[in-house]
């Protein structure tokens, strides 16, 4: 089986003061709705430098160390995120941190394997 996609929730202080905690909250629930805790990792993190922007989210592939930074998330956008970007593989365009994707694209994610394939 594949490494686990990570997901990296910042939760200091400036992010759950905008809500951090309730993405986080949110995202929990998203992977276990999308059947997707065997294959994606939540770490909770401490500041990433980026305060002022979040609550911030940054997904990454291990085989790949890519990294797609997420800013401002907003509870209500962690469904479409964990869709568009964890099970169809296009990270999410409108979603991303401007500051660490300049041009908002990210054109060679490689997305999940369906499920059917690493169930043994
Ligand atoms: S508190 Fe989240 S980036 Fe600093």
């Amino acid at each position: 089986m594949s490494l686990p996609i990570q997901i990296f929730a910042c939760q200091n202080r400036t992010c759950r003061r905008d809500g951090g905690d309730r993405v986080l909250a949110a995202l929990e629930a998203e992977i276990i709705h999308q059947g997707l805790a065997e294959r994606v990792q939540i770490e909770q993190t401490g500041c990433l430098g980026q305060c002022g922007n979040g609550p911030m989210l940054i997904v990454v592939q291990p085989a790949t160390h890519q990294e797609v930074w997420y800013d401002r998330v907003r509870p209500e956008e962690v469904p479409q995120l964990v869709r568009e970007h964890l099970v169809a593989g296009r990270p999410v365009a409108d979603m991303l941190y401007r500051h660490k994707h300049p041009k908002r694209q990210f054109p060679d994610w490689t997305p999940l394997p369906p499920p059917w394939q690493t169930i043994p």
